[in-house]
C-alpha cells in the first residue's frame, strides 16, 4: 500500500500532517475534533480556581475560552506584543526579528499580507473552523491548487498541472485497456468487470474508441473556442509519457488529492492570526503580551510563574492552582522550571524541524497566465510557488517564493538572508520569465530562528522526513501527561503537530485533564481531607 506518508515524503510536502487518510480512516478520526472532544463541563467546574496559562497561541487561547466557560479564573502570559504564536500574519510596517539576523520591515500595499506560519485549513479541521464560526471570523476559500499552475522539472522544462494531470491518467488508461485486452489481466479481473472497466477506462483516460490516447481537452487547448466558425476548439498535444516521467515534479500532481489538501480548504479574510484575535476577544481577561517566563515552580499545593515585562525589564510573579504550558520544548527547556526529572529529561529531548517561507509583493503576473492561486511545485531549495487566494484581480499581491520543511530547510537557513531571497526570485524567474524582477520587498521568515518558537514543529520521528504519521514516542507520551499541577498542550503533543486543529486537540485534551484533576482533588478533600488535596 502506498501510505499518505509515502506519498508525502515523496512530494515533500512541507510540513505536512499526521496521520495518513487511511490511519485516519482505521482509527475512526474524521470529524477530528471529536477525537479529543471537550467534556461537557458545568459552569462552576472551576470555582476559586486559578490557572496560569504560558503562551497565547492557538492552544493557549483555547484553554484559556474553556477553562474559563468552565468558570476557573486565568491568567494567560505571552511572551510577545500579539497573540497567535506561529498563526502570524505580517502586514506593513511589521518587524520580523530572527535571532543572528537583522530585523526585517514588511513594506506591503495596502491589503497585502503575508501568513509566516499557517495558512490553510482543511474542510475537515472541524475544531478550527467551529471557533471560527462561533466568534464571527469570516473566512474565504483558500485555493490550494490551480490547474494552471506548474510542475517545473529541474531542467527548466514546465508542465502545466492540467496536463501532467490528464496527460498522465490518458496513457496509465491506454497501458491499462491494453493489458486487458491482450488477456494479461485475467487472472486480476473477472469478465463482468472487465467488461465494465473498458468503457470506464475510455471515459477515465478520455480515450478514443479503439483505447488509445491521442489528447484531451481536459489538458488544455491547441487551439481554443471562438466565435461562431473562426476557431473550432482542438485538444492540446499531450505530453509524452516519458516527458511527464521525466518532470521530478511529476508526483506533486497528487498533492491536491492528499486528505490535508483537498478542496475545499480556507483561510481568515484579512490573515490567519484572526482566528487567534477572535478568540482573545472573547476572553474575560486578554492576555498579557510581553510576558517572558523565566521560572516556574510547582508543588503539592499550587504553582508560581514569574515574568519579566521586557519593556519595562520589570519582574513580577504570580501563583496559581495549575498551569498550563504551551511554550515550545525547546524554548521550555531553556527556562528554570522545577519539573520532575524525566519530564525535564523528555523536554530537553524533543528536536524541532525547520521550516522556511519567503515572501514578496509583485504585481499579479501569474493572473494574466490564468492562474489564481493555487502552488506551482519547482523542488530544489524553495520546493514552490505559491499564489494568493484572496483580492484576486487586484493590483499587487503577496508571492510566495518559497515553502519548505526538512533536511533541504536546515541547509536553506544557514544560508545568507540575502542568498535566500535570491533563489526563491530564481525560482520564479525559471517559471515565469521576466518577472524575478518584479518581486519586490522580501521577506524570509526562517522559524528555527525565530524567537519563542525556535522551530515549526518537533521532528518527533526524526529521519523520517517531518511531522510524522503515528506519533508514540516515549518523550511524546509523557508529556502528554501532567507534571504533577502543570499541563502541557500545543500541536507539538497532538498527531498533527503543525496544524491548528492539532492545538486545538491538545488544548481540549489538558482542559479535560486538568478538569479531571480538579475534581479528583475535591473527592479526596471529600473522602477525609487528605493532606495532598488543595
Ligand atoms: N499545515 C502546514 C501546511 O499546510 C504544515 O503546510
Amino acid at each position: 500500500m502506498i501510505t499518505r506518508r509515502v506519498l508525502l515524503g515523496k512530494i515533500g510536502i512541507t510540513g505536512g500532517a499526521g496521520a495518513t487518510a487511511a490511519a485516519m480512516q482505521s482509527l475512526g478520526l474524521f470529524g477530528v475534533s471529536n477525537a479529543n472532544a471537550l467534556p461537557a463541563l458545568p459552569p462552576d467546574h472551576g470555582k476559586n480556581g486559578h490557572v496560569i496559562i504560558l503562551g497565547a497561541g492557538i492552544a493557549g487561547l483555547v484553554s484559556a475560552y474553556e477553562l474559563e466557560q468552565a468558570g476557573f479564573s486565568v491568567t494567560l502570559l505571552e511572551a510577545r506584543g500579539r497573540v497567535g504564536g506561529r498563526a502570524w500574519t505580517v502586514r506593513d510596517g511589521d518587524k520580523i526579528e530572527m535571532i543572528g539576523e537583522a530585523t526585517q520591515t514588511a513594506k506591503f500595499t495596502e491589503g497585502v499580507y503575508f501568513n509566516a506560519g499557517p495558512a490553510r485549513l482543511p474542510s475537515f479541521h472541524e475544531g478550527i473552523l467551529g471557533y471560527a464560526k462561533k466568534f464571527g471570523v469570516p473566512l474565504e476559500v483558500e485555493v490550494n491548487s490551480s490547474r494552471s499552475a506548474f510542475l517545473v522539472a529541474d531542467d527548466g522544462k514546465k508542465l502545466r498541472m492540467r496536463s501532467a494531470i490528464n496527460d498522465t491518467r490518458g496513457h496509465i488508461a491506454e497501458l491499462l485497456s491494453k493489458a486487458i485486452d491482450k488477456g494479461a489481466l485475467d487472472q486480476a479481473v473477472t469478465a463482468e468487470d472487465k467488461a465494465r472497466l473498458m468503457p470506464f477506462l475510455r471515459i477515465y483516460g478520455d480515450l478514443n474508441q479503439e483505447g488509445a490516447f491521442t489528447g484531451t481537452t481536459r489538458s488544455g487547448f491547441a487551439t481554443p473556442p471562438g466565435a461562431g466558425t473562426s476557431s473550432f476548439e482542438t485538444p492540446a498535444k499531450p505530453a509524452a509519457l516519458s516527458t511527464l516521467l521525466a518532470n521530478e515534479q511529476l508526483p506533486m500532481s497528487l498533492f491536491e488529492d492528499a486528505l490535508y489538501m483537498q478542496a475545499t480548504m480556507f483561510q481568515p479574510v484579512g490573515g490567519m492570526d484572526q482566528i487567534s484575535v477572535g478568540i482573545e476577544r472573547n476572553l474575560k481577561s486578554r492576555a498579557i503580551r510581553h510576558a517572558e517566563v523565566q521560572r516556574i515552580r510547582h508543588d503539592a499545593k499550587g504553582v508560581s510563574v514569574t515574568y519579566v515585562d521586557r519593556p519595562s525589564g520589570t519582574a513580577r510573579t504570580v501563583k496559581g492552582d495549575y498551569i498550563v504550558c504551551t511554550i515550545p520544548f525547546p524554548v521550555l527547556a531553556k527556562i528554570d522550571a522545577n519539573f520532575s526529572k524525566p519530564v525535564a529529561q523528555a523536554i530537553a529531548a524533543v528536536l524541532y524541524d525547520d521550516s522556511n517561507k519567503v515572501a514578496f509583493e509583485a504585481p499579479r503576473f501569474w493572473e494574466r497566465d490564468h492562474i489564481y492561486g493555487g502552488i506551482t511545485f519547482v523542488g530544489g531549495d524553495t520546493s514552490l510557488i505559491w499564489y494568493p487566494s484572496a483580492n484576486l484581480h487586484s493590483e499587487r499581491g503577496m508571492l510566495l517564493g518559497c515553502y519548505s520543511s526538512g533536511p533541504k530547510a536546515t541547509e536553506f537557513r544557514k544560508r545568507p538572508l540575502t542568498d535566500q531571497i535570491a533563489a526563491s526570485r530564481a525560482a520564479i524567474e525559471k517559471t515565469h520569465p521576466g518577472h524575478g524582477k518584479d518581486c519586490v520587498n522580501p521577506l524570509v521568515v526562517n522559524w528555527k530562528k525565530v524567537p519563542f518558537s525556535l522551530g515549526p514543529w518537533p521532528s518527533w520521528n526524526p529521519g523520517q522526513g517531518r511531522q510524522e504519521a503515528h506519533i508514540d514516542t516515549p518523550e511524546f507520551r509523557l508529556l502528554n501527561k501532567p507534571d504533577g499541577r502543570i499541563f502541557f498542550a500545543g500541536a507539538a503533543l497532538s498527531q498533527t503537530p503543525g496544524w491548528q486543529e492539532g492545538a486545538i486537540q491538545s488544548a481540549h485534551a489538558a482542559v479535560a485533564a486538568l478538569a479531571g484533576q480538579v475534581t479528583t482533588r475535591a473527592l479526596t478533600r471529600s473522602a477525609g481531607g487528605s493532606a495532598q488535596a488543595a
